[in-house]
């Protein structure tokens, strides 16, 4: 069986490339590059610099290789930058899943484990949100991924797609060896910016809003450990591959943390001190999303590794100590 790994040169993409070589699989990766880096895919891995709406170059791939299953990480995923350019949103993400449905079914391939998002809930009505809890997002992002669910949903129906939407809440942390991290071209995710703080690469953390419906008045989210949301995509493939129907799972801790006291937990991590500022909120931000992964738990048989955000926060420190300066190759 082989899995293509759209977008696998990216952040989340790369540490599912290397969950799924050390469980044996053979993978296939395809990533346009704008926000990924070439050298986070390991030589030998069948690598191809395709954008998923260039329909041609991404049939190709579909003829050279074996694909039995796809896993798709390569959409747009900044908050901020979705509600100022929504239709960039639209375009790559909802097209783009289009024309990917489109060349999966010309060769027959029906099994998708999809990147779905926190951002689909908006601000929800129930805390752990459940995956039964009412879908009203509030930014173009979560917009673009919900309908990105329902044109699965309805591909399903018609054609037999099964596919697992995997909704994440927010992901952190790094490979344990430090071999591979988080490196956006411009970074606007919490906990990298902490750490570049704390590295001394940037002044001062701005922690944008108190005045938000939350006990300290911080925004709150649930932070998952890349690798435990790796393993999640191959007990979905898994899952699929046994013949079960379509499905979404949240991907969480239930442990949600305010934004200073994320500052604060990446203090003690580091032993740095981390100089953090009070700013305006920041457009398109959710008061609180926490999960509720008991579906996942039960029906995957998920089992996260770690469970104290500190751990989550060493892991990426221990990167960013090690490549101060990211994958240096653009
Ligand atoms: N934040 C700051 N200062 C910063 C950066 C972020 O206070 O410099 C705050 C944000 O306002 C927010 C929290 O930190 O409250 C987390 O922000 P991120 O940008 O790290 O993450 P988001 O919650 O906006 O979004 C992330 C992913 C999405 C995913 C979502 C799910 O980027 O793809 O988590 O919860 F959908």
């Amino acid at each position: 069986m082989s899995v293509l790994v759209l977008g696998g040169a990216g952040y989340i993409g790369s540490h599912m490339v290397a969950t799924l070589l050390a469980a044996k699989r053979d993978v296939v990766v395809v990533d346009n590059l704008l926000t990924g880096h070439r050298s986070s895919v390991p030589e030998g891995v069948p690598f191809y610099e395709v954008d998923i709406r260039d329909k041609a170059a991404l049939t190709e791939v579909f003829e050279k290789e074996n694909i039995d299953q796809v896993v798709h990480f390569a959409a747009s995923s900044i908050v901020p930058e979705s509600v100022e350019q929504p239709l960039k949103y639209f375009d790559n993400n909802v097209y783009g899943m289009i024309n990917l449905l489109e060349v999966m079914l010309d060769f027959d391939v029906k099994q998708i484990v999809f990147s779905s998002t926190a951002a689909t809930y908006g601000v929800a009505k129930e805390n752990p949100i459940k995956e039964t809890t009412p879908q009203n997002p509030i930014n173009p992002y979560g917009e673009s991924k919900l309908q990105m669910e329902h044109i699965m949903k309805w591909a399903d129906q018609a054609y037999g797609l099964k596919w697992v939407a995997l909704r994440y809440f927010n992901v952190a942390g790094a490979k344990a060896d430090g071999s591979i991290g988080e490196d956006h071209p411009i970074e606007t995710h919490l906990v990298p910016i902490i750490l570049q703080t704390a590295l001394g690469k940037r002044e001062k953390i701005m922690m944008f809003g108190d005045d938000y419906n939350t006990p300290d008045g911080f925004n709150v989210r649930d932070y998952v450990h890349v690798m435990d949301l790796a393993d999640a995509h191959v007990l979905a493939l898994d899952y699929l591959a046994k013949g079960n129907d379509s499905n979404q799972f949240n991907l969480g801790s239930a442990n949600g943390f305010s934004v200073k006291q994320m500052v604060e937990a990446a203090r003690q991590a580091t032993g740095k001190e981390i100089p953090a500022e009070i700013g305006p909120r920041r457009a398109g931000d959710p008061d609180s999303l926490v999960a509720s992964s008991a579906k996942a738990r039960e029906v995957l048989g998920w089992e996260p590794k770690y469970d104290d955000v500190k751990e989550i926060i060493r892991t990426a420190w221990n990167w960013l100590q090690k490549h101060p300066n990211g994958y240096e190759d653009r």
